[in-house]
Parts: structure tokens; C-alpha cells; sequence
């Protein structure tokens, strides 16, 4: 256990799906990507008496920390009972550059940089197991039924091919080009948009059923795609997958502005990412400049950040 000088670390990252979002639902696979551009750190130092949390959100001791922080603090306390240490004597400062509920994996992020930090904190070997454990306590609190691949995403090095029924498949990204995520300021509505595509499936079941089929080809597409370092073909794949979702009502007026924006000025495909109905847009370029220049008109077009990241090949971000 750390002493009043020492400061334990705890690191994790966020999360782009990069295709397959909804049809995933219906045992379709989807490709989701680690998306080390938007990072979380979690530090926790030894002080005298309670334990404080400081964050984005809230500052104060963790007794007092409001309904909305449940996830993390019961996570804690949850760490400290099994390890058998008092949930006492912590500074916990929680750094996140991840945009909360915007399909990037926030939460998921930050209980598995707090989970690493306070393992690191007891001195303690952390199993990758166990790790999942608790970043899974925390992600029911936050989600009531998380399918456990943000968990592994925002916490591990390599993209996931990932069907719910299946072990995920892990897989080396080797490809000559770049994607671009943007945020377009608004909440994603996760259960509204699940819910939403359920209905829909109800109320027009074969038309519903086949664009989820569609989706689920789409991703087995990329995934080849992927594997030939065929950007090109990746992008027409991506900006077939929108137009499904769009179908699948799951889009909304901002991003549909943004995926346009990006194909305007030269994207080779582009899509909206997780959820939908707000949240962050992908579009993919062969090369950084290009990559940039989007960035910039998506800004220019209305979001509120942007984020450009290399999808392997080279490292030149
Ligand atoms: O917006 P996110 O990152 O929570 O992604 C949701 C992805 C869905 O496929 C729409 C739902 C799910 O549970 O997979």
C-alpha cells in the first residue's frame, strides 16, 4: 500500500465501434476499435481520514458523492471489502478526456482506470478477470445490462471483432490510413434508440429483419476489408452501414449534416458511431493531412470536438 508521498495510476482509454452498432443487438457481429486519442487516468493518493473524489463532476468525500458517481463508489467499496482494506485514507482524481454518453465508452473507461489505479494503489496483481469483474459491477450500476464489450475494449490494446454469443475475436490493425471521429455535442440515447429499433422490427418485420441482416454483412465486409488494407473499400462499406442505420431511424439531422460534411470534402466512407441520435460521427482518409482537413470542416459544420487517430499502419498520431 502506497505511503503519503507515493501515487498510484490507473490508465484506460475510449472506444469506437467502428460498424455493426444495433444489428450487434441481434446476434450480428460488429468491429469496435480502442480509441487511445481520448484517454482516462485515474490517480489515487494516500491522505489522512476519509476518502475525496475529485472529478469533472464532483469534488468531495466519497460518503457524500451524489446517486450518479453509484457506479464508481460502490465499485471502490466493493474492491476494498474483497481485498479486505479500509475504504479510507484515498485521494482519488479521476482525468477524463472522454465525452460522457456519447457512445465512446466513458464509463466503461473510467471504472477500468480506477480499477487499475486501486490495485495499484494495494500493491495488488490485477488479472485481466478480475478486471472485467469490476469494471462489469460498476457498467450494471451505470447501464443496468452491458454486453461487456465496452469493458473490453476500453481496457485492452487491440480491436475486437465481437458477436454476443461468442468469445470476442481480437485482431491486429495494419491499415494505410486514418479515421476521424467528431462529436456532435449531443447526448446518444442508447435504450430510446435499442428500444426504438425493437419496435420497428414489430411494426415492419421484414424490411427491419433485412437491414439488421444487411448490417451484420456489412460487417463481415469490413472485416475483410481490413484484413486487405483496403481502405478504400472499408470507407464504401462504412457509408453503406449509415444509410442502413438511417433506415433503421437511428440517425439523426446532425449527424446525417456531419457524415455528408465528410464525404464533401473527401472522406472515403463515413458513419455514425454507437448509438445514434446524437453522439460522435467516424469518417476514414488515406492520409493525415486529409484527415485534418476534415477534422476542420467538422468543425467548421458544427461539432463540438474532433479527434484524428491512426489506424495502424503508420504512427504519425
Ligand atoms: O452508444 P454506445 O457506445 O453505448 O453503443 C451502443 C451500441 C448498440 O449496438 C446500439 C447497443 C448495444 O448494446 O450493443
Amino acid at each position: 500500500m502506497k505511503t503519503l508521498s507515493d501515487q498510484a495510476i490507473g490508465t484506460a482509454h475510449g472506444k469506437i465501434i467502428l460498424i455493426g452498432e444495433h444489428s450487434v443487438v441481434y446476434n450480428n457481429p460488429a468491429i469496435a476499435l480502442p480509441f487511445p486519442a481520448a484517454h482516462v487516468e485515474v490517480t489515487i493518493e494516500a491522505i489522512q481520514g476519509h476518502s475525496q473524489i475529485r472529478s469533472n463532476y464532483y469534488e468531495g468525500s466519497i460518503s457524500n458523492a451524489p446517486e450518479s458517481l453509484n457506479n464508481l463508489t460502490k465499485t471502490i467499496e466493493a474492491i476494498c471489502e474483497d481485498l479486505g482494506y479500509e475504504p479510507s485514507g484515498m485521494q482519488i482524481t479521476i482525468s477524463s478526456l472522454i465525452p460522457a454518453e456519447r457512445g465512446m465508452g466513458s464509463s466503461a473507461a473510467v471504472a477500468s482506470a480506477l480499477v487499475r489505479a486501486l490495485f495499484n494503489f494495494f500493491e495488488q496483481p490485477l488479472e485481466y478477470d478480475v478486471l472485467l469483474h469490476y469494471i462489469g459491477i460498476s457498467e450494471k450500476i451505470a447501464h443496468g445490462n452491458p454486453s461487456g464489450l465496452d469493458a473490453r475494449v476500453t481496457s485492452g490494446n487491440q480491436p475486437l471483432f465481437y458477436m454476443k454469443s461468442k468469445l470476442p475475436e481480437r485482431f491486429d490493425l495494419h491499415l494505410t490510413g486514418y479515421l476521424i471521429a467528431a462529436d456532435t455535442g449531443l447526448k446518444g440515447q442508447t435504450r430510446e434508440a435499442v428500444q426504438d429499433v425493437a419496435n420497428l422490427l414489430k411494426k415492419s418485420r421484414r424490411k427491419t429483419k433485412h437491414l439488421l441482416s444487411s448490417l451484420g454483412k456489412l460487417t463481415y465486409q469490413a472485416k475483410e476489408a481490413i484484413e486487405q488494407d483496403n481502405i478504400t473499400d472499408l470507407g464504401k462499406i462504412l457509408s453503406k452501414a449509415h444509410h442502413h442505420l438511417s433506415d433503421l431511424t437511428v440517425s439523426n439531422e446532425k449527424l446525417d449534416k456531419l457524415v455528408q460534411v465528410a464525404l464533401e470534402q473527401g472522406a472515403l466512407g463515413a458513419k455514425l458511431t454507437g448509438s445514434g441520435r446524437g453522439g460522435c460521427m467516424i469518417a476514414l482518409a488515406k492520409t493525415f493531412d486529409q484527415a485534418k482537413h476534415i477534422a476542420n470542416e467538422l468543425m467548421k459544420n458544427g461539432a463540438v470536438e474532433t479527434w484524428v487517430h491512426s489506424l495502424g499502419a503508420d504512427t504519425n498520431e
